[in-house]
């Protein structure tokens, strides 16, 4: 059994919410042991045990790796001409997602490897050490299927999004598609899917398309996430309460009612830091950043008690950044999150909504996947936007 110390952190968020330390469970002056991949030790660097091999820390900020729940890796080419467009003023309506489709039915299942290991390697150097991943850019049974199987040899937090346009060949007629997405669409994707997920937005799927997917969708055992309420009001975030989401997504227009949803959802006691919703709001600055649109509420979500994650939404279109400190800089500068908020939301936040308990933690027995930062503090993610401050990045006890 191999074991590392990380010795000399200047401060370590541990999201440990058990102990003292605010709401990062932030301590002091700590070292931490790995032994197999997890964390073995955490107390006072005086007590530090004998380990087989030592990292120095050098004083900096260690914190959990960020738990990225939300992105969509497996697609080809790009869309920065659409992206000009809408920085001269053009609406973003989602419509550009057919041309991505076009460009990843076209492309051999070495390119689609390729790009998510070139955008999964991206990630990790920026301290993301688990990425959701989704399909939705194939919309064939073959395409989808291949899809997640390829974002599965990366990720084992894969997400069948058969539902995320109707493709052109079934424009004018949808409810076939929605049977070939719960037909033989969803008896392919399975096998390489832990979640399901629909694009519940005017011009995508209703109330009625996106039920009867989800509800398949946990009838084959995925769990359930929705695209909701991204592009204007509507039923999804109620939809994913009532279905038992894990996650709702995007949340950039909420009513009281959805929002009253979402708290109603409250597991625990919110009070001590130990409770939680059953179903995260998920929120996705990178998207309001390029498509030039007003952010979600966060301040909101959090006064009424909801829990709060970050993600990148990382996607040829909408959102095409693997920045999770990126996020959090936005998060802090355009949501009204405090620095702390964004951190957690954007690590144990994640983790809540993926229903992770062994990622987003430095405690005992978690997974030892750490960042050490280039700074002092976690303050520093959102207080120096853009600078590179990922340091090192422990993924399993390994550094990458
Ligand atoms: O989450 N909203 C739907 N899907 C993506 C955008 C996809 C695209 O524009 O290619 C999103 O923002
Ligand atoms: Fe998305």
């Amino acid at each position: 059994m191999s074991s590392l110390l990380v010795d000399d952190i200047g401060e370590l968020v541990t999201n440990d919410l058990g102990g003292e330390g605010g709401p990062l469970g932030i301590r002091r002056d700590v070292a931490l042991l790995v032994e197999d991949g997890r964390v073995a030790w955490v107390g006072p660097a005086r007590d530090a045990p004998a380990a087989d091999r030592r990292l120095d820390a050098r004083g900096a900020a260690v914190l959990p790796g960020f738990v990225d729940s939300h992105a969509h890796l497996v697609f080809a080419g790009d869309r920065a001409a659409e992206f000009a467009a809408r920085m001269a003023g053009q609406p973003y309506t989602g419509g550009g997602i057919r041309t991505t489709v076009g460009a990843t039915r076209a492309a051999n299942d070495d390119e689609l490897r390729a790009t998510v290991r070139r955008l999964r390697d991206e990630a990790l150097r920026q301290g993301t050490t688990t990425i959701e991943i989704k399909s939705g850019y194939g919309l064939t049974v073959a395409d989808e299927a291949r899809s997640l199987r390829i974002a599965a040899e990366v990720s084992e937090e894969t997400t069948f999004l058969g539902a995320h346009v109707v493709p052109a060949e079934y424009a004018d007629r949808p409810d076939d598609y929605v049977g070939l997405v719960c037909g033989p669409m969803l008896a392919a994707a399975a096998p390489h899917a832990r979640w399901v997920d629909v694009f519940c937005e005017r011009g995508a799927f209703d109330a009625d398309h996106t039920r009867a997917i989800l509800t398949c969708g946990q009838a084959a055992g995925l769990g359930v996430r929705v695209h909701a309420n991204q592009l204007g009001p509507g039923p999804g975030v109620r939809l994913g309460v009532e279905l038992g989401a894990a996650s709702v997504d995007h949340c950039t227009h909420l009513t009281d009612a959805d929002v009253d949803a979402l708290a109603s959802t409250r597991v625990g006691d919110t009070s001590d830091g130990g409770g939680h919703t059953a179903t995260v709001a998920t929120l996705l600055p990178g998207a309001e950043f390029s498509t030039r649109s007003p952010y979600p509420d966060a301040r909101r979500l959090l006064d009424a008690g909801v829990t709060v994650a970050l993600a990148t939404d990382c996607n040829p279109g909408s959102s095409y950044t693997s920045s999770m400190p990126f996020c959090v800089a936005l998060a802090v500068r355009e949501m009204r999150m405090t620095p702390a908020e964004a951190v957690w939301a954007a690590t144990a936040g994640g983790a809540r909504a993926l229903r992770r308990d062994d990622v987003g933690v430095l405690r005992p027995g978690a997974r030892a996947d750490l960042v050490i930062l280039d700074a002092p503090s976690h303050l520093h993610l959102a207080y120096r936007p853009g600078v590179p401050l990922i340091r090192q990045v422990l993924r399993n006890g390994v550094p990458q």
